[in-house]
């Protein structure tokens, strides 16, 4: 088998949150192998955009309705045909409050949409999958993840990903469905752009903290994304991959001065 675009040539993808940032950087890099894209997000003009630019189609799509999930993913298949392979990048950040300043609607906001969404709209891209016995999911994390951080919400919603995943692996596996996540660590995208203008995140701290020295750009979560979606990948499922520039590495070398430099 080979990394080209015969992988993908043809296949229906869905891609949700794919009107900005990593969803629409997994979009670009996916279409770019062949694949036609459904891009799914709440902000459709921007969905627009991004299915011009790549010969796709656009779909409006809130994954905290679950309702509103059902029909957006029984649409793509009536408008474009069988979904062979889905990414779940729809998702929203969160500010380093502390907990006793972290409003519980802000909280149940971003596990509706994060966990609860991302749960949603694999098991509704799954529905389609199943009959048919063959498809490939990818689910987008974080490195938060797996490492505390002042996200009290977002964080382990996040660890919740990572930990359904596998779980779904599990219960689809035999079915002929791989189910696999990345873990970004920090990506050059609008959100985490609006996090450094609010003072919420230090660009200089978030380099010093990984082993390559710089953030990371979303095309290559895209690539990350688009290896785990094909046949390259046909014995990887249960897996949360990190792409995060060497963060989880590089953690445990503040005490010793940081990452050594060249
Ligand atoms: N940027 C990072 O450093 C980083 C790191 C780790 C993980 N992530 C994760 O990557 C994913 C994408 O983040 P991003 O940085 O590209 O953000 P982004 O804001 O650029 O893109 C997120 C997209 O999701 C859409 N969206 C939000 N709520 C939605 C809803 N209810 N229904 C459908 N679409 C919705 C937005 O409209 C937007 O187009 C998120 O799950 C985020 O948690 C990002």
């Amino acid at each position: 088998m080979s990394g080209d675009e015969s992988t993908m040539a043809g296949r229906i993808v869905a891609v949700t949150g794919g009107g900005s940032g990593i969803g629409a950087a997994c979009a670009e890099v996916i279409a770019s192998r062949g694949a036609i894209v459904a891009v799914l997000d709440i902000n459709v003009d921007q969905a627009s955009i991004v299915a011009a630019r790549i010969g796709g189609m656009a779909f409006p799509l809130d994954v905290s309705d679950e309702q509103n999930v059902v029909s957006a993913m029984t649409m793509v298949e009536r408008q474009l045909g069988p979904i062979a392979a889905g990414v779940t990048a729809a998702g929203i950040v969160q500010a380093p409050d502390p907990p006793d300043e972290l409003d519980m609607a802000v909280y149940d906001r971003i596990y509706t949409i994060n966990h609860r969404g991302t749960y949603l709209s694999l098991r509704e891209i799954a529905r389609h999958m199943l009959p048919r016995r063959k498809g490939s999911l990818v689910a987008i994390s974080s490195v938060t993840a797996r490492r505390s951080t002042p996200l009290h919400a977002y964080g382990p919603g996040k660890a919740a990903v990572t930990n359904l995943v596998a779980g779904l692996a599990c219960e689809w596996g035999r079915a002929g469905l791989r189910v696999n996540a990345v873990e970004p660590g920090y990506t050059r995208t609008p959100a985490l752009q609006a996090q450094i203008d609010l003072g919420n995140r230090d660009v200089a701290l978030m380099e010093e903290n990984s082993a390559l020295g710089r953030l990371i750009e979303p095309a290559e979560i895209g690539a990350a994304v688009a290896f785990l979606l094909s046949d390259d990948a046909s014995a990887v499922t249960g897996l949360s991959m990190a792409v995060d520039a060497g963060f989880y590495g590089a953690g445990s070398w503040a005490p010793y001065g940081g990452v050594r430099k060249h």
